[in-house]
């Protein structure tokens, strides 16, 4: 499809990449594409970063029919830029968009779209030490309507933000409170599915375990509050008595690419590799009687966050010392170095811009 771009007369200055942050700056322009359902995509253009104009009664206002994305650019030492597994994002937005019957993009197109963009926008990506360009494709359902149904008319954008670390503690161990109130997603919900109305129902949680002074929660699912399912909006790895145990992806889990990642590169160091129902009971038994060696959290953010401390019912688990541990580092030396283009990537898992 033809992309029309119309440049910004200004172009910003570039951050200091010491004080990114994350998802705070913008680059300078975004890509916007709109679709009706007679008409199908259309109107593909690069535009220069600006607020969206949209009728107050606009679908996704009322409805929240919205889905989005997150991965990122990463500048290698040699200069260029690259993307990690951009196509399984392309993939998870069409599973995402089919659940809240939102439109499809066609694979070819969506990637059209996202290497034209970033290939515009490459001189945002920081080159320091865990910076990073963050893409946000997202899309919203933009009816000027209020009757309740499938939308007609769609709307798909993508912006990108140069970060640095997603958690202030960077790459040290966080403190996470076990939830047994609140439940993020249900099976037969939409848990597997990245749509915005998923984190709007987890921010009460998320909120009650930083007036304590915790990072995130660890989520159960949401029929038993038995099984462990995410941690904040990550997935999460735990070893137990040598294995490495995650929980199975079961309709209220984010198949997180991150996740994916790991498992693979887990396999190929040698672990044995447990995707099953892990119930609190048993992570709590592991906790006693210290077979529970290492946890740790896993998404394109932070890529890989030790998990220190474990809170469930007032009582306080320290998870190795408070230390990372030897696999939690291993991952994110790896999946960090394919990503900056310093560890070979033999899974064929990154593409250059
Ligand atoms: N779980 C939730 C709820 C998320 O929002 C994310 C972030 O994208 C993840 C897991 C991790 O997914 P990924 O590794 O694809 O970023
Ligand atoms: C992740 O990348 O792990 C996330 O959960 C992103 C978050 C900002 C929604």
């Amino acid at each position: 499809m033809e992309i029309k771009i119309t440049k910004a007369a200004v172009l910003k200055e570039k951050p200091d990449s010491s004080t990114l942050g994350f998802g705070k700056i913008f680059t300078d322009h975004m890509f916007m594409m709109d679709w009706n359902s007679e008409k199908g995509w259309y109107n593909a253009r690069i535009v220069p970063f600006g607020r969206i104009d949209i009728h107050p009664a606009s679908t996704v206002l009322h409805y929240g029919s919205e889905i989005f994305e997150g991965l990122k650019a990463y500048r290698r030492k040699d200069g260029k830029v690259q993307m990690f597994r951009p196509i399984e994002n392309i993939r998870r937005m069409n599973r995402s968009a089919e659940r809240l019957c939102l439109p499809e993009i066609p694979e070819d197109l969506a990637m059209q779209v996202l290497t034209t963009f970033v290939e515009l926008e490459q001189d945002w990506t920081p080159s320091a030490e865990g910076t990073s360009l963050y893409l946000r494709p997202f899309m919203f359902g933009n009816d000027e309507s209020l009757g309740v149904h499938a939308v007609h008319n769609a709307t798909y954008v993508i912006i990108a933000s140069p970060v640095g670390s997603y958690y202030a503690e960077g790459i040290n161990p966080v403190k996470i409170m076990i939830e047994d109130q609140d439940v993020r997603a249900v099976r037969g919900g939409t848990g597997y599915a990245k749509c915005g109305g998923n984190y709007a129902a987890s921010n009460r949680a998320g909120e009650r375990a930083a007036q304590q002074g915790y990072s995130q929660v660890l989520w159960l699912d949401g029929v038993e509050r038995k099984y462990i399912e995410e941690v904040g909006a990550m997935n999460v790895m735990f070893k137990i008595g040598g294995k490495i145990v995650t929980p199975m992806l079961s309709g209220s889990i984010l198949p997180g690419i991150t996740r994916m990642s790991c498992i693979a590169v887990l396999k190929d160091k040698g672990y044995e590799v447990e995707e099953r129902l892990l119930s609190i009971d048993e992570l709590e038994a592991a906790m006693e009687n210290g077979t529970l060696e290492e946890a740790w959290g896993c998404g394109t953010a932070a890529v890989v966050s030790p998990i220190g401390e474990l809170c469930y019912k007032g009582v306080k688990y320290p998870v190795n010392n408070g230390e990372i541990g030897e696999v939690t580092q291993m991952l994110y030396d790896t999946l960090t170095g394919i990503q900056w283009g310093k560890v070979e990537d033999k899974f064929g898992w990154i593409q250059e811009i």
